[in-house]
């Protein structure tokens, strides 16, 4: 059989994709990579849970019945469906007690206390589908929710011949979200009680999925070379940096990709004015529908307007801003912001929109059109992150002309050179306003050099085709090993 013949069935398993189901990056990332893929010769398909908000009327039954044992004593009924997206097939595991519910890991604010179970049961239906296909070779995971694909594989199907051959690649995400459960889990999950300890699954006295899948899986990755490098400190390693260096040897850094076809201003269709590189005309026109859409005043049309998009978690360092708040806000510009999560910044947010409603705009909320618009229609854009596996945001905001200023860490110092946007090292409100301040004043006192700066970052290219290629070798090396490595 020919590489390339084997490099051809990958399964992507993620708890979610674009556009099917999203609560951050993960999903832009889990809906983007296929195509790319697929033009590098690999055939892929995705796996993930049927949500609720994942209209089965949409879908083609492809097998009505997957059981899935979780013990000996304990078995779910799942049934698989399908669709296509760009030429991508996507499958998804229907088991409505477990995955219809609102919304996917939280409701008002607690993790749903099954998200064991419920990913535990996703991970072995991912594993039976592809016993049932026949055909992936290496099964793509991403995160603590399906970290224990790996676990499975090595342990309980470790002596399956269909499934002794299949590889797996674990991508992290973000090493702060670990999965972390009760002892009693363990016996729940069929995995026994024997693999509570600090070789396997045992953390700090909890169980960790997320652990679990790094000792496990065959090879590993972040989504960008600083953060690879990053996780293996004390500082950035969530307790796992000890385990991520002796396993070193197997994991890479691939720095996220852009999807162009959702973000490009060129032919986005959410914002009130297309534009490019060659003629910005339509960015202003973009500014001024987006200060009226947050009712700011338009007299803020010259002042450099900065923009905000992303959950609301303390990774992405909030409370810089809440703590130079008063200098944000003496800036002669204005602010928008769009984000939901932790109730204490939406709160911070919230009040302070309302003492300044002529020049901080604030919707708390999930809104894809809107984080379209706020893209297109601010000056700056801040993410003053204490950490960030990749970002999204800050690739996006270069293609829309749109100035980031950005804490360098992870994916934000790789992406952002200083020629196209602001970069500040020290988590502090007051080095994050000194490069606000600094974009700032280039924007005010410098608009030729300000569009040039703008131009550099919109001709960037971070197409998904370099990642893809990366990734692709890694399926390559998984499944063709260097005898002598
Ligand atoms: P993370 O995955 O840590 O949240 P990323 O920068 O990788 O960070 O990706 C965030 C993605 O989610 C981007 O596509 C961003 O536009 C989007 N996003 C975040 N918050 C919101 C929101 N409140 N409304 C709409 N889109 C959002
Ligand atoms: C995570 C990270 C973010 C990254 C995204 C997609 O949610 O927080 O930095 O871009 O995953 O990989």
């Amino acid at each position: 059989m020919g590489a390339q013949q084997d490099v051809a069935s990958i399964l992507l398993v993620t708890s979610e994709a674009n556009p099917f189901a999203k609560t951050g990056g993960l999903a832009d990332v889990a809906g983007a990579l296929g195509p790319p893929l697929r033009r590098h010769g690999s055939d892929v398909a995705v796996v993930m849970p049927r949500y609720r908000q994942i209209d089965l009327s949409r879908l083609t039954p492809v097998i009505p019945h997957l059981p899935v044992a979780l013990t000996d004593t304990r078995s779910y009924a799942t049934s698989v469906y399908s669709a296509a997206d760009q030429g991508v097939t996507y499958y998804f595991v229907d088991c409505p007690q477990l995955y219809d519910r609102e919304d996917l890991y939280t409701h008002e604010g607690k993790d749903y206390e099954d998200n064991y179970l419920r990913f535990g049961v996703f991970s072995l239906a991912a594993i039976e589908l592809a016993r049932h296909l026949g055909t992936p070779r290496v099964l793509h995971c991403h995160d603590w929710q399906t970290a224990l694909v790996p676990v499975y594989l090595k342990t309980r199907f470790a002596r399956t011949p269909a499934l002794a051959k299949v590889k797996t690649l674990l991508s992290i995400h973000n090493l702060g979200y670990q999965g972390l459960f009760d002892r009693r889990v363990l016996r729940e999950l069929g995995l026994g009680d024997a693999m509570f300890n600090s070789e396997q699954l045992e953390f700090y006295g909890k169980v960790n999925l997320l652990k679990g899948g790094l000792i496990y899986a065959d090879r590993l990755n972040t989504v960008s070379p600083t953060y690879s490098r990053e996780i293996q400190s004390p500082e950035l390693g969530f307790g796992l940096d000890g385990l991520l260096r002796k396993r070193s040897h197997v994991l890479s850094g691939i720095l996220n990709g852009v999807d162009y076809s959702q973000w490009d201003p060129r032919h986005d269709p959410h914002i009130a004015a297309n534009y490019s590189a060659e003629d910005l005309s339509g960015k202003l026109a973009c500014k001024q529908a987006l200060l009226r859409e947050f009712g700011l005043a338009d007299s803020c049309l010259t002042k450099p307007l900065i923009g905000i998009v992303s959950r609301f978690d303390s990774q992405k360092g909030f409370d810089l801003i809440e703590e130079v708040a008063g200098d944000l806000t003496a800036i002669d510009g204005a602010l928008v912001a769009l984000g939901t999560g932790n109730p204490r910044y939406e709160a911070f947010f919230r009040n302070w929109a309302a003492a300044h409603p002529d020049k901080i705009g604030v919707r708390v909320g999930f809104d894809n059109s809107l984080a379209h618009r706020i893209e297109a229609g601010s000056d700056i854009f801040l993410m003053p992150s204490r950490y960030e596996p990749c970002g999204l945001n800050q690739m996006y905001s270069l293609r829309y002309g749109t100035v980031p200023v950005v804490r360098a860490t992870g994916g934000l110092d790789d992406a952002v050179d200083e020629s196209k946007g602001f970069k500040f090292r020290e988590s502090t409100g007051q080095a994050m306003l000194s490069a606000v301040l600094q974009a700032v004043n280039l924007f005010c006192r410098d608009p030729e050099r300000w569009r040039t700066m703008m131009r550099r970052g919109m001709e960037q290219d971070f197409s998904w085709d370099q990642a893809a290629a990366q990734y692709a070798s890694v399926y390559c090396e998984l499944l063709h090993p260097d005898p002598t490595a």
